[in-house]
């Protein structure tokens, strides 16, 4: 005779073990944010919308931002944080800022292992050499 409930916990205890990295993992960012160069304060001190938004979202606002400008024509972006006016442009306005490629947008592509093909095409800012 045998024991069906030994045999159900010892299988609990294999299936938890087995997927103990998933589940601690759980609740943990994927990567985290390294060390940034922003541009210098006498360039800019914010970004065209809050810091949190462009952290999580920025990849939604350049997609917004293309289609505004390809198939609407539009060239011109209000802020909803700080109501300015900033012209739709990846080179000529996040680039313009964020001059600094290696040191900004790809660190964090890099530690995030994402790497974005839009340098097909667009010309990013010449490298800095730090
Ligand atoms: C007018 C200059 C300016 C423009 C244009 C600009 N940024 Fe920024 N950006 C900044 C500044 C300054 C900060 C830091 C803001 C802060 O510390 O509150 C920043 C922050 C960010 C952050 C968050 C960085 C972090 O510490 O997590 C991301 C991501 C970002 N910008 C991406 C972009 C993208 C993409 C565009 C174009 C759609 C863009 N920025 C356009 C000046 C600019
Ligand atoms: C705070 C870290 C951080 C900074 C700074 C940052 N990115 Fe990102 N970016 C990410 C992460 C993380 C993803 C992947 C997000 C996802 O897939 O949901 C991403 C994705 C993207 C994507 C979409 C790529 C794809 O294949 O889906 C684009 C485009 C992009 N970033 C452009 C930029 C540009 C341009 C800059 C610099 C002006 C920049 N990012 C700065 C973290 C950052
Ligand atoms: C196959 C080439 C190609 C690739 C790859 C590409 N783009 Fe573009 N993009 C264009 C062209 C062409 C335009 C239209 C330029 C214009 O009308 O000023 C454009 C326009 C844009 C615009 C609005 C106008 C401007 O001056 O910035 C944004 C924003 C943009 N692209 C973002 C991106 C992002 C973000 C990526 C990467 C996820 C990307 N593009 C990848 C070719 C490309």
């Amino acid at each position: 005779m045998y024991d069906g409930s030994k045999i159900i916990v010892g299988l609990l205890v294999f299936v938890g073990m087995m997927t103990f990295p998933f589940w601690n993992n759980i609740g943990k960012a994927a990567y985290k944010t390294p060390e940034l160069k922003l541009p210098p304060k006498s360039v800019a001190t914010e970004c065209v919308e809050g810091k949190e938004f462009m952290r999580e979202k920025h990849m939604q606002l350049l997609n917004d931002w293309r289609d505004e400008a390809v198939r609407n024509g539009e060239r011109l972006y209000v802020s909803q944080a700080n109501h300015k006016q900033y012209q739709i442009s990846l080179q000529n306005s996040c680039m313009k800022c964020h001059d600094n490629k290696e040191e900004f947008c790809d660190k964090c592509h890099n530690s995030a292992s994402v790497s974005p093909y839009c340098w097909d095409c667009h010309i990013a800012p010449p490298k800095k050499g730090n």
